[in-house]
Parts: structure tokens; sequence; C-alpha cells
């Protein structure tokens, strides 16, 4: 079987390329490097010791698209590929609107034109807005607050509109809470250039002395020690629960979203303090305002996936801690 992974070079989708190729899937990529690295297609060749067909582009050329479907017989498409970062979509809406529709629209087209209608998209939890309750369900209200969310809920709108338009499409929408942690091997990781928006890789360049000290934005919200609390995944977990949904969409039509989130809920201090223990490292931190836009507290209710894709996380958050900063030891330990 030919899966079609687009930002497969990214963060979760180099993760993914890892588990479809374990799996034995043929694995086909596309990624345009706005937002990674040429050597993480290596790192997936050697974690895995195979190799997979990589093409340099952007999914928004229809050209390139077109090409890897007349080279290649795919039979579902992942689709990673986008902007992600909250703060920046607030400030170039455009930009964010532009790359992350255009993409889906054009690979959508091709796809039809190809008559592959096997489909798993990337969606986020932020389509949930502020919850009334918690954990979260897959019929809650949805809505956004910035641009970012608003292309994922946009997206999710033109899938279902597709799917009622022909019902031979197969859909899985999954919508991630927050990964964090890398692959064992330390070969493959979130390594953001900038200064990160994230929790998780802040406290690791704090803890590898890239930065001074962590902001811990805000104590005094509802939650268990007032600081905010997520529902934190191991991102090889996420990337197994993609195997799953590749399973459903080669299997069954429909179109339906599934949480990906273990259920559990950790504090930003909770994160904070299991990052020292496990790792035997300092992280200096101060209580700062409250990020503009944050919620207190967000997990899933994650039972939907466990009874319609059978997926459920199984690492813990020592874990996660624990393959995150040892995925810039061994990072800088090859530089
Ligand atoms: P990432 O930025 O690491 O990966 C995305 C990849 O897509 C990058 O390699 C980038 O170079 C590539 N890309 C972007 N636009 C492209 C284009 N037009 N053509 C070709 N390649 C393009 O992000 P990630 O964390 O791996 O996230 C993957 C997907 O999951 C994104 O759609 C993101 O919105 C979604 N998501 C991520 C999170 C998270 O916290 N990481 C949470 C929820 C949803
Ligand atoms: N936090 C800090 N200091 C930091 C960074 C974050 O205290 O330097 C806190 C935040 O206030 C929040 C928690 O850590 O309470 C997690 O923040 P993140 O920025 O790591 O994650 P968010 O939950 O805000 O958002 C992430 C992604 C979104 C995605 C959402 C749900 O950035 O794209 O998870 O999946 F939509």
């Amino acid at each position: 079987m030919n899966i079609l992974v687009t930002g497969g070079a990214g963060y979760i989708g180099s993760h993914t390329c890892v588990e479809l190729l374990n799996a034995g899937y043929d694995v086909i990529s596309i990624d345009n490097f706005s937002n990674s690295k040429r050597d993480v297609i290596d790192k997936i060749k050697i974690i895995t010791n195979k190799d997979f067909k990589f093409y340099e582009g952007d999914c928004r050329d229809k050209d390139i698209l077109s090409r890897i479907f007349i080279e290649n017989k795919n039979d579902a498409v992942i689709h990673f590929a986008g902007y992600k970062a909250v703060g920046e979509s607030v400030k170039e809406p455009l930009k964010y609107y532009r790359n992350n529709l255009d993409s889906t629209i054009t690979l959508l087209e091709v796809m039809k034109e190809n008559n592959c209608k096997n489909f798993v998209f990337s969606s986020s939890a932020t389509v949930y807005g502020k919850p009334k309750t918690l954990p979260i369900k897959e019929d809650f209200p949805l809505s956004t607050t910035n641009p970012y969310g608003t292309t994922k809920l946009i997206i999710e709108g033109i899938l279902r509109d597709l799917y009622k338009s022909d019902n031979t499409w197969s859909i899985a929408i999954l919508r991630y809470f927050n990964p964090i942690g890398a692959h064992k091997s330390g070969l493959i990781g979130e390594n953001p250039n900038d200064i990160p928006n994230n929790l998780m890789p802040y406290i690791v360049k704090v803890a590898n002395n890239e930065l001074g000290t962590l902001s811990i934005f805000g104590n005094d919200y509802d939650t268990k020690d007032g600081t905010g609390v997520r529902d934190y995944i191991h991102v090889v977990d996420l990337a197994k629960g993609h195997i799953k949904a590749i399973e459903k969409v080669l299997n069954e039509t429909g179109c339906d979203a599934y949480n990906l989130g273990t259920g559990n809920g950790y504090s930003v201090l909770e994160i904070v303090n299991t990052f020292m223990k496990v790792n035997n490292v300092d992280v200096n931190y101060r209580i700062t305002d409250r990020r503009p836009g944050d919620i207190d507290a967000c997990y899933a209710d994650p039972s939907y996936a466990k009874e319609k894709l059978n997926w459920k996380a199984e690492l813990g958050i020592d874990e996660m801690c624990k393959d995150s900063y040892n995925f810039v030891k061994v990072l800088r330990k090859n530089k």
C-alpha cells in the first residue's frame, strides 16, 4: 500500500513516516522545508533502515502534486503540511489562510482527479475553543480564537461537504491535543529555529542553557495548582494513531473526527517538576502574567478513538519528558 505523506519532514510527519515504514507501508512524501530540515529525510531512513520516495515541493503547486500521482499509485494521503504557530497567525492571517487552505484544496482536487479518496487530516484540539466542560468529546461545539484555528475549522467543514457530495470518500479528521516527546533514537524530534512558543521546546532549551528562564504564564487559573492544564501526548503514540486511521480509511467510507489525546491533564508546574526529576536537571522558571488567549484546562475524552480506531496512547509523562530532552542531547552530541 502506498501512503502519500505531506509535511513528512515535520515534527509529527517524520514520526508518522517511521511508524508507516515499520508497519510495512510504502511511503511517498512531499515537503517544502518551510519549517523543517532536509536531514530529517535521511534520519527517517536510518531509523527504519528503509528507503522511500521524497519530493521537495509545495502542496499549493498542482503540477508537482499531479506528477506525484502520475509517478505513484497512492492508496491514501495523510496531510500534515501547513503552518501551525498560533501567535504568528494572528499577526499574519493571510499567510495562514493562503498556505493552509490552498494546499488542502489543491491536494483534494488532485486526489479527486486521480480517484484517490482516502484522506487523513491533521486537525487540532484548538477547534474546541474554550470548552464549557471537561473532558472534551468530539461532539462538543466548535469555535476558534485565532486564524490558525480557523483554518482547521474551515478545512474540517470542507471535508464534511466533500463527503456529502460524494460518499465514496473516506476521511478521518484527527484532533491532536499537545504532542511532545521524540523518537527513542533521539534522531528526530521537535527543533524550532526561533524562540519556541510551546511549553516543552522552551523547557528543553532552558535545560540545555540555550535560554535563561522559563516564564510560566499565570498561576491563578482554576486548576489544581493555578497553572494551565493540558493533555500532553507522546508524538510516537500520536504517530501510531495515524496508522490506525489509515487502516480505517482504507477499509470504510465515511467522514469522522477523532480526539487523539491521553485523557490526562497535567499542569505546567507538574510538567516542569517531572522534567527536572526524570532528567536530573534544573529548569529556571518564574511566574509571569497570563498569555492572552490561553484557557485554564483542556484534555480529551479519547474513548471514541479507542472504540472506532482501536487506538489508545500508551506512553506516560515520564517518557515524554525523557525523550524530549534526549533529542536535544543527541543533537548537541552530533554537532
Ligand atoms: P511542522 O511544522 O513540524 O510540520 C509541518 C511540515 O509541513 C513542515 O515540515 C513544513 O516544512 C511543511 N509544510 C508547510 N507548508 C507546506 C506546503 N505548502 N507544502 C509542503 N510542505 C509544507 O508541524 P507539526 O507539529 O508536525 O504539525 C503537523 C500538522 O499537525 C500541522 O498541520 C499542524 O497544524 C497540526 N497540529 C500540530 C500540533 C502541534 O502541537 N504540533 C497540534 C495540533 C495540530
Ligand atoms: N506555557 C507557559 N510558558 C511557555 C509556554 C507555554 O507557561 O513558555 C503554558 C501555557 O500557558 C499553557 C501550557 O503551557 O498553559 C501549554 O502551552 P503550549 O503553548 O505548549 O500549548 P497550547 O495548549 O497553548 O497550544 C498547543 C498548540 C496549538 C494547538 C493546541 C491544542 O500550540 O497549536 O496545543 O492542540 F492548537
